[in-house]
């Protein structure tokens, strides 16, 4: 039986991963996946997370089951977190899952249970995994203009043009902050007039976010989706903490349905934590407790929020020192939008002839749609970058 698998390609993100760990080469530089990287190339674990899990290696005193819809502690701070005061607690369901991944696979999952016939709106172009996941499952998707590759940011008027052909329960996919992979996001006034067209449409929104903290700050990478929370009757959401607290394998993320009245919670909530059970019963646990641990102590959480912003700032600083260097090395004002981008990635805009030869002649690891790990370029790599990009441009 086994005979009958096909051959995959490699996946887009990752199969490059692979591709760098073989390249002999000294200088080559790795923009591929999206993890942080200190300026030594390393990709630590963050200090208030070691602190954690010496708290709950001595606190923990059983490895039994928790509550299948996943640890209420973890379930109500992240719901804070995210969601802030936007809505009544009492109207938000959530289960705890392994990853955003696991998170948008389970909200997938609701969406294929309650309303096959549902559109899925994804932008074009979005993290590979919105696509690849939806085509698995026979989700039906349609794709809305968002990036006017020309001039580099948002193409909002393409956008709302194509979102009118929204229907009443299709779903609305909007990255909630640091767009992956542009890095050019919607204003306050954009995120308001999609939440206009979302109520005149009858459509639900999805809300993917899984880069909170590294944008503008965790409040503010949050203030748009809360903003849009606080006028829709429901809305789903996808939350990691792969990223912003560096747990990208111990699998720490949830789902949640916003309902429009209290009374549906339970029922919702009770669904949701079946689809935990069809799929894996129990998500992972250690993580979550982890950012529990971290959330509810003081101490520990300012720790936590100012490693999130020496990330941050970080990323903000190669940002303006790649485009400084691009637009020095190159000659060229092209790249000056990536200083004004948000979050972890950029695409440069590259073509797939320059990626291939930034790979093969430099040793520079870029996603085959141009996109840049932005992190990737600490410690003073976005100086030999520009250099390569400067070569490849020229020919
Ligand atoms: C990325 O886009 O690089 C990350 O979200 C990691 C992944 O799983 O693709």
């Amino acid at each position: 039986m086994l005979e009958n698998f096909q051959p995959v390609p490699p996946d887009p993100i990752l199969g490059l991963g692979q591709l760098y760990a073989a390249d002999p080469r000294e200088g080559k530089i790795d923009l591929g996946v999206g993890v942080f990287k200190d300026a030594d190339g390393n990709t630590p674990i963050m200090a208030a997370v070691k602190k954690a899990e010496v708290v709950l290696h001595d606190m923990q005193t059983t490895k039994t089951y928790k509550p299948l819809g996943g640890d209420e502690a973890f379930r109500d701070a992240m719901r804070e977190m995210v969601l802030g005061d936007s809505v009544a607690a009492d109207r938000v369901a959530t289960i705890q899952t392994p990853g955003g991944s696991g998170a948008i696979r389970q909200l997938y999952e609701a969406i294929r249970k309650i309303n096959s016939d549902a559109t899925l709106w994804l932008s074009d172009p979005t993290w590979p995994s919105h696509v690849a996941m939806a085509n698995h499952m026979g989700i039906k998707i349609r794709t809305y203009r968002y990036f006017d590759s020309a001039g580099s940011n948002v193409d909002f008027g393409g956008m709302m043009e194509d979102l009118q052909a929204m229907q009443p329960q299709d779903v609305l996919m909007l990255h909630g902050c640091c767009h992956n992979p542009t890095g050019a996001n919607l204003d306050a006034g954009q995120w308001n007039d999609v939440t206009d067209l979302v109520l005149k449409t009858g459509a639900i929104p999805f809300i993917d976010i899984a880069y909170q903290g590294f944008g503008d700050g965790l409040e503010e990478d949050a203030a748009n989706l809360r903003s849009m929370a606080a006028r829709v009757p429901e809305m789903l959401v996808a939350a990691s903490c792969s990223k912003n607290f560096g747990l990208y394998r111990d699998r720490v993320g949830c789902a949640m349905a916003v309902c429009d009245t209290a009374d549906k919670h339970a029922v919702v909530a009770r669904n949701m934590a079946v689809l935990n059970r069809m799929n894996y019963s129990f998500a992972p646990d250690h993580g979550a407790a982890v950012v529990s641990i971290i959330l509810a102590d003081k101490g520990l959480r300012a720790m936590w929020e100012e490693e999130l912003t020496q990330m941050r700032e970080t990323m903000l600083t190669i940002r303006k020192d790649l485009a400084d260097e691009l637009r020095r090395q190159c000659n060229t004002d092209r790249f000056d939008f990536i200083a004004d981008h948000r979050g972890m990635f950029s695409r440069l805009g590259l073509s797939k002839d320059e990626v291939e030869a930034l790979r093969e002649e430099h040793g520079m690891y870029v996603v085959g749609d141009s996109r840049i790990n932005i992190a990737g370029l600490s410690g003073g790599r976005h100086v030999p970058f520009a250099a390569a990009v400067a070569k490849v441009l020229a020919g």
